[in-house]
């Protein structure tokens, strides 16, 4: 149990982020389980981590137990601003670098981070190609990129709890399966795997630069 005292701010967002993790568990997405379904595809998730895509850092603090330092953008500075009152209500907020920026260009130079990941995030991004080849470009040799969005079960019941809300929600989908073959077409060992309503597509770069 957290026996931390919090200002009420950090206690406010606390709320709004577990009514929202309610409201999609009536509709069947456990957010918990799927956070905790792409760690262990992921791991281990050693040395310097890039997330990509904050929102309100579900993932985030999830990523922070198993990774002592991590960098993550977002382009919006509100959600970052939620992630960080979440990642301070679970007490890693230490471990957490934030920055504001547009993933489409990051601001790193070549082969920085030993782990580039992003959860949840794929379909709300525009130019995911480029978002992508950014991520091969910052991770170093050897390195691990982990890509992991809802399936298309998860998009359904994404959907279903939307619309019971009078929303819509953004829709990209990318083919998980033609994504795997495009990396490994690069020399990249890659590894497809569904579970708890994601797809996780893990790959690792060549211990000499692709
Ligand atoms: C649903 S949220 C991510 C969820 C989060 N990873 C989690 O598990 O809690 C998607 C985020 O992607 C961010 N985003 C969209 N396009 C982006 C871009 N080009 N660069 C960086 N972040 C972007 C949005 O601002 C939004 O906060």
């Amino acid at each position: 149990m957290n026996r931390t005292t919090h200002d009420s701010e950090t206690l406010a967002n606390r709320q709004q982020i577990l009514k929202r993790e309610a409201h999609l568990r009536r509709f069947g997405y456990d957010s918990p389980a799927a956070i905790e379904f792409v760690l262990a595809q992921a791991s281990p998730l050693e040395g310097s981590v890039l997330e990509i895509g904050t929102g309100k850092g579900r993932f985030l603090v999830g990523l922070a137990r198993h990774s002592a330092a991590i960098t993550t953008v977002d382009i919006a500075v509100e959600d970052q601003q939620c992630a960080r009152l979440n990642a301070r209500y679970a007490g890693v907020e230490e471990k957490i670098r934030f920055v504001v920026q547009d993933a489409t260009r990051l601001p790193w130079p070549d082969r920085t981070f030993d782990a580039v990941v992003t959860m949840n995030a794929m379909h709300h991004i525009l130019h995911f190609h480029q978002v992508l080849e950014e991520m091969l470009r910052v991770v170093k040799p050897g390195g691990k990129v982990v890509m992991a969005d809802f399936s298309p079960r998860g998009f359904q019941i994404l959907a279903r709890a939307h619309r019971a809300e009078g929303k819509t929600h953004p829709h990209e989908h990318y083919d998980f399966r033609e994504l795997q073959r495009s990396l490994r077409k690069r020399g990249l060992a890659t590894w497809l795997r569904k579970g708890c309503n994601q797809e996780v597509l893990v790959a690792r770069l060549p211990a000499s630069p692709v």
